[in-house]
């Protein structure tokens, strides 16, 4: 079986002539040529061969409601003809303000930019400010964007990261800038005990910890029970302030987010992806108290885009629907999540491929190895990537677009019909490998 990709494979040559690399992001290099996408809507992708896909990767998770809701699509278009940017003040600004407050348990004030790397970068600044303290502590296997004050031991070798219990910070590129890592302390993630004795060694300079509430980069780990409560507890003793990075989850797991879901309310919290249907809208959430030293202009944010009027228009019809048609939305989304956890689950067992499948459903994750359970970096590094990596591209070959490092999203418009097409896929490439 092998796909015409005569027109993606002309336009890749001609791409790596004049985009470096070949491709915009890295996240989209894969080993043979990438895809060259036509159009998508709902749970589907064509690319500009006609080959078709059922999609998992959702624009790396934004597509909640599928591609090209048309409530989104009606009001970007309504948008549109009434000004694309304003930088400048706007009603629909407050509107979608006053609803993230409404929604996430810990809204009370909002700050919009346009990407989840940028207001990380907010969250860590305001954290700083706020506390008057300089270092921050970051899990290892977590990622919170490409700046470089936190692009560390996201998916370092494990040869170079250190004892599992006290991991180094592994800087994640070329050219990142000196200095950083000594304001970074890197923490196993789902260790109590290793937490609590950074945080004693470091006490009184913590300005902030920063999670993905259930980790989403690496894997799809869940926090074990009681953990995030004993985090908030530990932050609270030692006044620091808790960031989740709800750039995966928010929005997704639950409308008030992860937050929601695992009943834990962080200080401050970080939204994109799923809040605007697609186009690019980032917010910065949190408690009164500490966002208002943004307000009283101690702490710098700004930004050219920022509540950019399309993605405000697209934020607002994302979020009345996800607010006004919750049971709707998040009963189907759990319930076709687990349809698919259970039908790959029952496939790799019936071909005998040992794979651990394991999230929330919204999205989860499959892995090749023997374990009963992934919980942190150094599980999910020692199961089988290559194969993973494998899997993708006999999925891609047969009309199955998920996320290569194995994650999957989930959305409203996958129907029961596209699980069982799904497992079917699933089943003939497993067989392959
Ligand atoms: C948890 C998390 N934080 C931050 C980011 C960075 O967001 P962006 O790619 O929009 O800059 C991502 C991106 O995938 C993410 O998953």
């Amino acid at each position: 079986m092998t796909r015409n990709l005569d027109v993606s494979r002309d336009l890749y040559a001609t791409a790596q002539r004049f985009i470096a690399g070949g491709v915009s992001s890295d996240a989209r290099r894969t080993a043979g040529v990438p895809l060259y996408v036509d159009r998508a809507a709902g749970a589907r992708i064509w690319d500009v061969d006609g080959n078709v896909y059922l999609d998992y990767v959702l624009g790396q998770g934004p597509a909640l409601l599928g591609h090209c809701p048309a409530p989104v699509a009606e009001a970007v278009a309504a948008q549109v003809a009434r000004g694309i940017v304003y930088s400048a003040q706007h009603a629909a600004e407050v509107r979608v303000a006053e609803r993230v407050c409404a929604m996430v348990p810990s809204a009370e004030r909002v700050r919009f930019n346009t990407v989840g790397s940028e207001a990380v970068h907010a969250a860590l600044r305001l954290a700083r400010g706020y506390t008057e303290r300089s270092k921050i502590l970051k899990f290892e296997g977590h990622y919170h964007g490409w700046l470089d004050p936190v692009l560390y031991s996201v998916h370092p070798a494990v040869d170079l990261a250190g004892p599992a219990a006290a991991p180094v910070a592994v800087p994640g590129t070329a050219g990142q800038q000196h200095g950083h890592s000594d304001d970074l302390i890197i923490c196993p993630w789902n260790d109590l005990e290793a937490l609590t004795r950074l945080m004693d060694r470091h006490a009184g300079q913590i300005a902030a910890v920063i999670t993905e509430p259930v980790l989403c980069n690496t894997g799809a780990i869940e926090p074990d029970p009681g953990y995030l409560r004993a985090v908030r507890e530990l932050c609270d003793r030692h006044g620091t302030l808790l960031i989740f990075d709800e750039i995966i989850t928010g929005f997704r797991l639950a409308p008030g987010g992860a937050q929601e879901y695992l009943g834990i309310t962080p200080d401050l919290s970080i939204f994109g992806k799923a809040m605007a249907g697609g186009m690019p809208v980032s917010a910065l959430a949190g408690k009164a108290a500490v966002m208002d030293h943004i307000s009283a202009g101690k702490v710098a944010h700004a930004g050219t885009f920022n509540s950019q009027p399309v993605g405000i228009a697209a934020a607002e019809a994302t979020l009345r629907i996800l607010d006004e048609q919750r049971e709707e939305v998040y009963g189907t989304l759990f319930a076709r999540g687990e349809a698919l956890m259970d039908g790959l689950r029952a496939a790799a067992d019936k071909a005998g491929v040992p794979m651990l499948v394991a999230g929330p459903g919204p999205v989860f994750q499959t892995y090749f190895t023997d374990a009963r359970a992934v919980r942190d970096y150094r599980d999910f590094a020692a199961t089988d990537r290559a194969m993973m990596t494998r899997l993708h591209a006999a999925l891609l070959e047969r009309g199955v677009n998920m996320v290569p490092r194995g994650l999957w999203f989930m959305s409203t418009e996958h129907t029961e019909a596209d699980i069982a097409a799904t497992v079917d896929a699933f089943t003939d490439a497993l067989g392959t490998l």
